[in-house]
């Protein structure tokens, strides 16, 4: 707690601020920060206890300013417990921006798919998860202050925020679907038989982020929102090598209409 408070009051000395929502963006998604009228931004490595993002794709920096008529705090750049932090790390803004003030939570991805009807640059609301990281970041000493020993998942992603993306994308003829994200811990990527497996689990897009934000959120009782955008195919017979230049390219062409489709979001909140 202490050192939430730490980061909490640096960010304020710097900045007044009171944002309504935060955003954090995934690989190759960064654009939406171009939506934002910037008022202000601080680079992660100047914020006490940040941790700093190590992966070429995403700059680390929190940026505030406004996003149509509303007030927010974007992540440009994201933690994954692939770089080395541990979860507490990986999931430490999440509680900074909660405490700064913010009302809902936003979060992008990258995913493989895993489901045989989503095509490349689909995009996926997520409506459920499937925990497959090895460490949870509410292990350990509850933080009383934060929520609950024991925090419901029954809501993971906000239903309203669901029905409001998916008729959304409706009504701008985006493709879009809805669907059970499963998080791995990465680096690698997966086997045919993991892709197989994972969608016997029950799940319609794999990626290596997202989840743990969303358990310290839901610990805070923060609604949360969350898309993935489709990079690869994880679906037997169209499994093909990946590199992140593909991931990134693929995402690069859904990415205009993720941030449309998150900017009408927000503007309805
Ligand atoms: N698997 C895991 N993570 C990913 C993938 C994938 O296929 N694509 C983008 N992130």
């Amino acid at each position: 707690m202490k050192r939430i408070s730490e980061a909490v009051s640096f960010i304020q000395s710097q900045f007044a601020t009171t944002p309504r929502f935060g955003i954090i963006l995934g690989t190759g998604l960064g654009a939406l920060v171009n939506e934002v009228d910037i008022k202000h931004t601080i680079d992660y490595q100047d914020i006490p206890h940040f941790p700093v993002s190590t992966v070429e794709s995403h700059s680390g920096r929190l940026i505030f300013g406004t996003l149509g008529a509303a007030d927010v705090v974007v992540m440009q750049g994201r933690f994954h417990y692939y770089e080395g932090y541990d979860m507490k790390e990986v999931t430490f803004p999440v509680r900074v921006m909660k405490v700064l003030g913010i009302e809902k939570l936003f979060i992008s991805n990258a995913a493989g798919s895993l489901n045989p009807a989503y095509g490349l640059s689909d995009l996926m609301v997520i409506n459920d998860h499937i925990n497959l990281q090895p460490e949870n970041p509410l292990r350990g000493a509850n933080l009383d202050e934060l929520g609950p020993r024991f925090p419901d998942m029954s809501e993971a992603y906000d239903p309203i925020m669901v029905g409001q993306a998916m008729e959304l994308a409706r009504e701008s003829k985006i493709p879009c679907h809805q669907g059970v994200y499963v998080s791995v811990p990465g680096p690698c990527l997966e086997t045919v038989a993991e892709y197989k497996y994972l969608r016997v689990l029950g799940a319609d897009a794999v990626g290596m982020s997202t989840v743990p934000e969303n358990l310290v959120a839901r610990h805070m009782d923060l609604p949360c929102f969350a898309i993935s955008v489709i990079t690869d195919l994880g679906v037997p017979g169209k499994i093909k090598k990946i590199s992140i230049e593909q991931v990134i390219a693929a995402a690069k062409v859904a990415e205009p209409r993720m941030t449309l489709l998150i900017k009408d979001l927000i503007a309805k909140q």
